[in-house]
């Protein structure tokens, strides 16, 4: 593995799994990062992916620095060829540079700015750090994809089923005040797409994904139909991808609660996090059995650690 920004540098995904889950088992598995050091960097707010990140990384015996580069460091300037006579302070050529002789692996969070659809998916800042740091570079989520997570929550649902027969698995877009990103939503049907799973994603009109992620996944306006017989329902919301980052709707009956989870196979529910109680999920199903959000956050840290172990040995 050269980086880990999405499913298509894993070589080997059952192996990635079962070395995630190992880890669960033994965190002190592997001293691949002895005498090494792990670069932390984050363009917006996160509290799983930074503190998963960093114990992922002690765990295996690096040394993890965080910088909150949006706050702590110097504005970046990510146009090529343009006088720096604005506001920002440092070129990317330089920061990434720099953070490429001070590390050994590289974590870095970027975002979308959802309001220039190509920009955001032609995934700039990310490729700029590949491109001028020169060492491994990790995506602790970037403008379309969040593999961390998505890795997570594979090992999340492999952990909560044992039947022969693949879950049925239902992708549910659910109300939000804000216009989010597509990142989780994306990266979550990328990896169920390579693994043993049956995936439904269910939206409301508006609302469909990138077809670059969707290409043959059944998908259905109607939530109620999706949710029949579910053996697990991820819960999220993300933005209109057509009408690219606009909020179309706030319709709280696709907010899920009990009456939804009563169609399903007594459906284990999933939340990547943060979650806004009431808005997006019912507090009946985050305080009750079949919440597996904790599960999901908990497995965070051995996802970073397989992937670090990867990168760093
Ligand atoms: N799920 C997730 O990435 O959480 P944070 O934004 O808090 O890191």
């Amino acid at each position: 593995m050269k980086h880990f920004t999405s499913i298509s540098d894993v070589a080997d995904l059952d192996q990635l799994v079962s070395d995630a889950m190992a880890f669960k088992q033994n965190p002190q598995l592997s001293n691949a990062g002895d005498k090494k050091k792990v670069g932390l960097i984050f363009l917006n707010p996160s509290l799983r992916t930074r503190l998963s990140s960093q114990i992922a990384a002690q765990n295996l015996g690096a040394e993890a620095i965080i910088l909150d580069i949006g706050k702590d460091g110097w504005a970046l300037e990510f146009e090529d060829g343009v006088i720096m006579n604005g506001n920002k302070a440092e070129h990317i050529k330089e920061a990434a540079g720099v953070m490429g002789r001070y590390f050994d692996v590289l974590g870095v969070r970027t975002f979308p700015l959802l309001q220039n659809r190509n920009e955001d998916y032609s995934e700039k800042l990310l490729n700029a750090f590949i491109e001028y740091a020169g060492i491994p570079i990790v995506s602790l989520e970037s403008a379309t994809r969040h593999p961390l997570q998505s890795l997570a929550d594979l090992m999340t649902i492999k952990e909560h089923w044992s039947k022969p027969e693949k879950p049925r698995v239902v992708l549910t877009w659910a109300p939000h005040i804000k216009p989010l990103p597509q990142a989780v939503a994306n990266s979550f049907v990328e990896w169920m797409n390579k693994a043993e799973v049956n995936l439904t994603i269910t939206n409301p009109e508006g609302y469909d994904l990138s077809p670059e992620f969707t290409e043959g996944v059944s998908i259905t306006h109607d939530q109620k139909e999706a949710l029949k017989d579910a053996d697990f329902v991820y819960v999220k919301n993300w933005s209109s991808f057509q009408e690219y980052g606009k909020v179309l709707s706030q319709d709280s009956s696709w907010t899920i609660g009990n009456k939804h989870l009563s169609l399903t196979n007594n459906a284990r529910v999933m939340h990547c996090l943060p979650v806004r109680r009431g808005l997006v999920i019912e507090n009946e199903i985050l305080d009750g059995p079949n919440a597996i959000h904790l599960d999901q956050s908990e497995n965070r840290v051995y996802a970073a650690q397989a992937v670090l172990n990867e990168l760093l040995k």
